[in-house]
């Protein structure tokens, strides 16, 4: 099965109005016909939303939120739900990243829960999933324990559609990223559990796109791995320059 390979852009709490409007602008001029063989995702902060979406028209770049409340009830005063992320006309959520863990205290059984809400309200979900600095040493025991807690009561049709970012907390916001061994060895498990958990069929229907300091100098190396359909960006997914360049190394090598 071809996968059709993704990549990521996650600002973060970076990015003005009038910034967002550069990025899109040239981001679009200098990715042209890549377009065509990528599903790109920007997830801007909430602020810039409606102008992104309104500054994409019918591009086929998709725009995602950072993040969820883990309710639909209204009493939040800060914080966003899913229907209001669909409403603004956002396809996809990011959840579970590592610094909405550490700073806003999200466990996995949260994450879960907002997994369910995002379905509900008919936005995919891209699931971050990793190996934290408290884990256990061995990747698989953190991944099969996180995996199992964060996809809880979803059925096969579900998972097929969501996209997953093996992150290992380590990695995200470093000098470099983890080695291309290490990227295969995560991304590789993540595929075999969802096999063992939905079969064949959801396991190469998932995109695994790896994320935590990546930059278009290792792009090459850490899309070696069979498993790995992607990569998504922090800091380099802000620059439409760098980005562009991730995403022409994503398509190239991803084709070859
Ligand atoms: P980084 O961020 O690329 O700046 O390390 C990655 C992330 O947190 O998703």
């Amino acid at each position: 099965m071809v996968r059709k390979p993704m990549a990521l852009a996650n600002w973060k709490m970076a990015m003005t109005i009038a910034e967002s409007w550069e990025w899109v602008r040239d981001f679009r001029a200098a990715a042209g016909d890549l377009l065509n063989e990528i599903d790109v995702v920007v997830c801007p902060p909430y602020t810039a939303l409606w102008a992104v979406i309104q500054a994409l028209g019918d591009s086929p770049i998709q725009v995602g939120g950072q993040n969820i409340a883990p309710t639909a009830e209204l009493s939040r005063t800060g914080e966003i739900s899913a229907a209001l992320l669909a409403d603004v006309g956002c396809q996809r959520v990011m959840l579970g990243h590592w610094e909405v863990r550490r700073y806003l205290h999200d466990d996995d059984e949260t994450v879960n829960r907002k997994v369910h809400l995002a379905l509900e309200a008919g936005l995919s979900p891209i699931l971050l999933v990793g190996e934290g600095r408290d884990d256990p040493p061995s990747i698989e025991t953190a991944l099969e324990k996180r995996l199992e807690a964060v996809l809880a009561g979803c059925t096969a049709e579900q998972v097929m559609g969501m996209a997953f970012i093996y992150e290992p907390e380590a990695a995200i916001g470093a000098t470099k990223p983890v080695t291309p061994d290490h990227v295969a060895a995560g991304s590789g498990f993540i595929r075999k559990w969802v096999q063992d958990h939905w079969g064949a069929n959801v396991a190469n229907s998932i995109r695994i796109i790896y994320g935590g300091s990546v930059a278009p100098e290792y792009a090459h190396d850490l899309l070696s791995c069979p498993d790995v359909d992607g990569l998504g960006a922090g800091r380099r997914g802000r620059d439409p320059e760098s980005f562009t360049e991730i995403v022409r190394q994503i398509v190239r090598v991803k084709s070859e």
